[in-house]
C-alpha cells in the first residue's frame, strides 16, 4: 500500500513574547491509504498541534521551522495557502474538537453543508441539496428535511457531532483528521459516532488520523497508534503490539491508568504521577525523566533518539523493556479484542 500521509521530523513553532517556543519536536509518522493512525498522550502534547500544521491552520504565531508533510508526494508545509485551501474540505478534512466552535451559529446546518459541496463538488444548488439531505441520512440524522433548517446551537452534542462528520465526510475526502471526535459526548453517543466512522470508512476507503486521549477508542478504531509526550514522539507501533507490549515507560503508564472492569473500582485509577513540562522548561535528557519510575543517570543527561524495537516498533528510551504487569496486560488483551470501553 502507498503512503498516503507522510510526516517526516516535523518541528512547530510558536511566535511568542518571550521568543519562540517549540511545541513540537521531531514528529515522524505515516499514513497508508483506508489505515487509521491515532495520536495519543495527555494534555498540551502537541496532538492538536501536530494535525492543525498539516492542513496549514496554526494561526498566525504558529510555523513549521523544521521538517515537512506531504501528502500524496505532495509538500503541505510548501504548499501555498491557496493550495491548501482547495485541499481542505475536499481532499483532506478535519473535525474539530470543538463542534460548538467550529459550526457556525447563524447559518441553519443545512446550509453548512450544502457550502463545500458547491465549491468542491461544483454542484447546483438543487443538486447539492439532494447531497446534503443523503448525507444527513447517512450519518443517522433522522428527518433530515427538518432538521437541516435548524441552528446548530437547537441541537444536542451528539447530533452537532454528526453534522460535523457529515461536513467532513460529504466531498469524500482520502484523509480525515478528527480531534478528539467524541470527547465532548456521553459513552453510549461516543460508542455510535465510532460505528459511524469506521463504516464510512469501510464504504469510501478514507483514511484517518485520529487524535485522541482515549484509549478505548484507540483500541476500537486504529491500525497503529503515535504515543506523543512534551511535543515528541515517544512510541510508535501498531496497535496491537502497543496495547500487548509497549515499552515505553510512558506507554505503561497511560496503559495502567485505563480503567477496567476486572479491578477493583473502589480503587483510584493508576493516573502518571507528576505533571507535564512546560515548553519554556523541557527537562534534560529524557523530557519523560522526572516522571519515569525506572530513570537512571544517562536519562537525565542524553536525549534518547527513537530506536526499533522490532518490526516498525519504535521507542524513544534508554531502557525500552516489556514491564507492565501480567494482570494488566490480561484485561488489554480482553480490552482490545471484545472493544469494552
Ligand atoms: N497559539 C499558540 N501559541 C503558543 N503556544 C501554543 C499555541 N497553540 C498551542 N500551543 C502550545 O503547544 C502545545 C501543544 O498544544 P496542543 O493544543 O497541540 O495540545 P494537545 O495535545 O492537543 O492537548 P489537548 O489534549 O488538551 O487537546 C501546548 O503546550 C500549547 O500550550
Ligand atoms: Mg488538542
Amino acid at each position: 500500500m502507498g503512503k498516503l500521509l507522510e510526516v517526516e521530523r516535523l518541528q512547530i513553532a510558536f511566535r511568542t513574547d518571550q521568543g519562540d517556543v517549540i511545541s513540537v519536536d521531531e514528529v515522524s509518522f505515516d499514513i497508508k491509504a483506508g489505515e487509521t493512525v491515532a495520536i495519543v498522550g495527555e494534555s498540551g502534547c502537541g496532538k492538536s498541534v501536530t494535525s492543525l500544521s498539516l492542513i496549514g491552520l496554526l494561526g498566525k504565531r504558529g510555523y513549521v521551522r523544521q521538517g515537512e508533510s506531504r501528502f500524496n508526494g505532495f509538500s503541505l508545509t510548501k504548499a501555498s495557502s491557496a493550495e491548501l485551501r482547495k485541499l481542505r474540505g475536499n481532499e483532506i478534512s478535519m473535525i474539530f474538537q470543538d463542534s460548538m466552535t467550529s459550526l457556525n451559529p447563524v447559518i441553519p446546518i443545512g446550509e453548512q453543508l450544502e457550502e463545500p459541496i458547491r465549491l468542491h463538488l461544483h454542484l447546483s444548488r438543487q443538486q447539492a441539496k439532494a447531497v446534503a439531505l443523503d448525507m444527513l441520512r447517512k450519518v443517522g440524522i433522522p428527518r433530515p428535511e427538518v432538521i437541516s433548517k435548524e441552528y446548530p446551537q437547537t441541537l444536542s452534542g451528539g447530533m452537532r457531532q454528526r453534522v460535523m462528520i457529515a461536513i467532513a465526510l460529504v466531498c469524500k475526502p482520502k484523509l480525515l483528521i478528527a480531534d478528539e471526535p467524541t470527547t465532548a459526548l456521553d459513552v453510549t453517543i461516543q460508542a455510535q459516532i465510532v460505528q459511524l466512522m469506521k463504516q464510512l470508512q469501510a464504504s469510501d476507503g478514507t483514511s484517518i488520523l485520529l487524535v485522541t486521549h482515549d484509549l478505548g477508542v484507540v483500541a476500537e478504531m486504529a491500525d497503529k497508534v503515535v504515543v506523543m509526550y512534551a511535543g515528541q514522539v515517544v512510541e510508535t507501533a501498531d496497535v496491537f503490539t502497543l496495547f500487548r507490549a509497549p515499552q515505553h515507560p510512558y506507554t505503561q503508564g497511560l496503559m495502567r491508568s485505563i480503567p477496567h472492569l476486572n479491578r477493583d473500582s473502589s480503587k483510584r485509577m493508576d493516573a502518571i504521577a507528576g505533571t507535564v513540562p512546560s515548553l519554556q522548561h523541557m527537562p534534560t535528557g529524557c523530557r519523560y525523566h522526572p516522571r519515569c519510575p525506572h530513570a537512571v543517570g544517562r536519562c537525565r543527561e542524553q536525549r534518547p533518539a527513537l530506536q526499533n524495537v522490532g518490526n516498525e516498533h519504535l521507542v524513544r528510551c534508554w531502557l525500552p523493556s516489556e514491564s507492565v504487569p501480567p494482570t494488566v496486560k490480561d484485561s488489554l488483551a480482553g480490552h482490545i479484542s471484545g472493544g469494552a470501553v
